[in-house]
């Protein structure tokens, strides 16, 4: 009946085939998509997990590896082994120097803190040696130097058995201490006299500082009272304590030096630091 039309009846047939193939090809886009992505994710996945295995696998190498050493180490070991010992131990030689290298930095430390500490002993110890020195007494004791011109201020010398000292200096009769402190400051002055003076025999000790008066420490005095002809021997004896600053001096004199007696051990002056 509709004869003419007939190509056209499948028109419809074919227009749904054709939105079915769309569909399908629409399907196996997604489908091809899909397992692209999927594709991808699984090699990214395997790459992470051949990098772990990897680390594992390099892990186990060198548990391996220790426990080669460990059994090349003992010698019975090396015997019944067939492993190749000495390339194995100088490998393991080769990577602990290696690491010895790394580790020289803090030993080197160590040692010079040990040298620091050596040194540092060392000083201490010289600082001691130069306590055990001052721990020296300061201390002088100084016989009566004759002297040529005539004067009041008596003049002095060292002599056997007595100490000295660098820190107090001998000026012209004048002792100067370098060291500021307490000092017992002691004279004995012997002197004869022939003739009667009413004026006494007088020995001072002063306290000189460099711009300032001299200051009286010290006084023994004697009276010059008999009549005799020959000499008369006396002695005057004084000493005490006296807080000195550094650079002060003190000295010894005397109304009439011509008078002292110079022999040995009548005459002295001396001082030490308590
Ligand atoms: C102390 O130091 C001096 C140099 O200042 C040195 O010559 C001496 O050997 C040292 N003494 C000691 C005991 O270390
Ligand atoms: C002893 O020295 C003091 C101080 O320099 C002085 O004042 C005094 O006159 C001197 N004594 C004699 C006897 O020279």
């Amino acid at each position: 009946m509709n004869e003419p039309y007939g190509p056209e009846a499948p028109r419809p047939i074919s227009s749904t085939s054709s939105s079915t193939m769309k569909m399908f090809m629409g399907l196996l886009t997604l489908f091809i998509v899909a397992q692209t992505i999927g594709t991808v994710l699984f090699c990214l996945y395997l790459h992470m997990k051949m990098d772990k295995m990897e680390e594992v696998l390099s892990l186990n190498e060198d548990y391996i590896f220790l426990r080669k050493v460990q059994k090349c180490q003992t010698a019975e070991g090396q015997k019944s082994t067939l492993l190749d010992c000495e390339k194995i131990l100088k490998g393991f030689q080769n990577l602990q120097c290696k690491d010895g290298a790394t580790k020289e930095q803090p030993k080197f430390e160590m040692q010079r803190g040990h040298e620091h500490h050596e040194r540092s002993h060392l000083t201490h110890k010289n600082e001691t040696s130069v306590a055990a020195e001052k721990r020296q007494p300061i201390a002088v004791h100084l016989a009566v130097k004759e002297r040529e011109k005539a004067g009041s201020v008596l003049e002095w010398k060292e002599t056997m058995y007595a100490p000295k000292s660098s820190l107090i200096s001998n000026q012209e009769g004048k002792l100067k201490v370098k060291e500021a402190g307490l000092y017992y400051i002691y004279s004995q002055v012997s002197f004869c006299t022939k003739e009667v003076s009413l004026a006494p025999f007088t020995l001072y000790i002063y306290l000189h500082i460099p711009k300032e008066e001299d200051r009286l420490l010290l006084k023994g005095q004697k009276t010059q009272s008999t009549l005799k002809s020959f000499c008369e021997l006396q002695s005057i004896r004084v000493g005490g304590v006296f807080n000195l600053r550094e650079d002060d001096m003190v000295f010894v004199n005397v109304t009439d030096s011509t008078k002292v007696k110079y022999s040995h051990g009548n005459t002295y002056f001396g001082m030490f630091k308590l």
